[in-house]
């Protein structure tokens, strides 16, 4: 069957990740978490001194680009793939709350952003791939047959993410997680390299009230739709 290329965008918490995961299962897609890099190359940062509460060595981390190894390296007991800095795997220390306050600073940055970008590519360039983050239906894959843009009330996603952390052990407050999802919106859509925006040819899902089951159907459909579509398309 024809293969085609998925882009999921949108706002922090949305449930990008957990539709495209499964998404790429059903399919048998490989999914690819961009956000995951971006936080990989911010926890380098911050493991080397780079980034510390006011202070942000910008030349410093573009300078030590060459020498972080972001990877995947797919996990069959949890059926995705972990993201790895190298050599270890990071797929819990880039989700906490730390690293989400300082990730939205380190993707302004171009540099950062053209060497993840060419990665991300690269790891589509077969197609059968689900990817999501902020700019893949804009930038990374301008051509991708299927694209989402997913969007829900700043108060759902922060209280999604909250009993995400929670449920981790993690010692948060549900005001620290709304303010963080906030700030990463607007530093996101505002910044001058690849803002978060809504491509012209992407379908909006507003889930604020669908479960994870209602809006996975939803864009199965969407998908499979897509896939026969282009399928027909390449015969004729
Ligand atoms: O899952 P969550 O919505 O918290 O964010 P993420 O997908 O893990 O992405 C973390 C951050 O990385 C975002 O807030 C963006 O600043 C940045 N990012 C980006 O700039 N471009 C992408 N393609 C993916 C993430
Ligand atoms: O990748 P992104 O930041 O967009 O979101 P996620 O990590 O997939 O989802 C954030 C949290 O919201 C997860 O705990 C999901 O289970 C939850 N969620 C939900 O409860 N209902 C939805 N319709 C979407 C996400």
């Amino acid at each position: 069957m024809t293969k085609i290329t998925i882009a999921i965008d949108g706002f922090s918490s949305t449930g990008k990740s957990t539709v495209a995961k499964r998404l790429a299962k059903a399919l048998g897609y490989v999914y690819v978490d961009s956000g995951a890099m971006y936080r990989a190359v911010t926890l380098y940062a911050m493991q080397n001194g780079l980034i510390e509460t006011d202070c942000f060595d910008i030349d410093g981390l573009i300078s030590q680009l060459e020498d972080i190894d972001v990877s995947f390296k797919f996990n069959e007991d949890l059926g995705f793939a972990e993201v790895y800095l190298n050599g270890i795997n990071v797929e819990s220390a880039i989700r906490t709350l730390e690293v989400s306050q300082f990730v939205s600073q380190v993707a302004t940055i171009s540099e950062v952003r053209a060497q993840l970008v060419k990665q991300q590519q690269n790891f589509g360039k077969d197609k059968g791939v689900v990817m999501d983050g902020r700019d893949i239906g804009t930038v990374v894959f301008p051509e991708a047959e299927l694209k989402l843009f997913m969007t829900a009330s700043a108060e759902k996603r922060a209280q999604r993410r909250y009993d995400e952390l929670k449920e981790r052990g993690d010692d948060v407050c549900y005001d620290d997680v709304l303010k963080n999802v906030q700030s990463r919106d607007h530093i996101d859509s505002t910044r001058d390299d690849s803002p978060l925006s809504m491509a012209k040819d992407a379908i909006k899902v507003d889930n604020s009230n669908m479960t994870l089951d209602e809006q996975f159907e939803f864009i199965l459909k969407l998908s499979e739709d897509k896939i026969n579509e282009t399928h027909k398309k390449k015969r004729h």
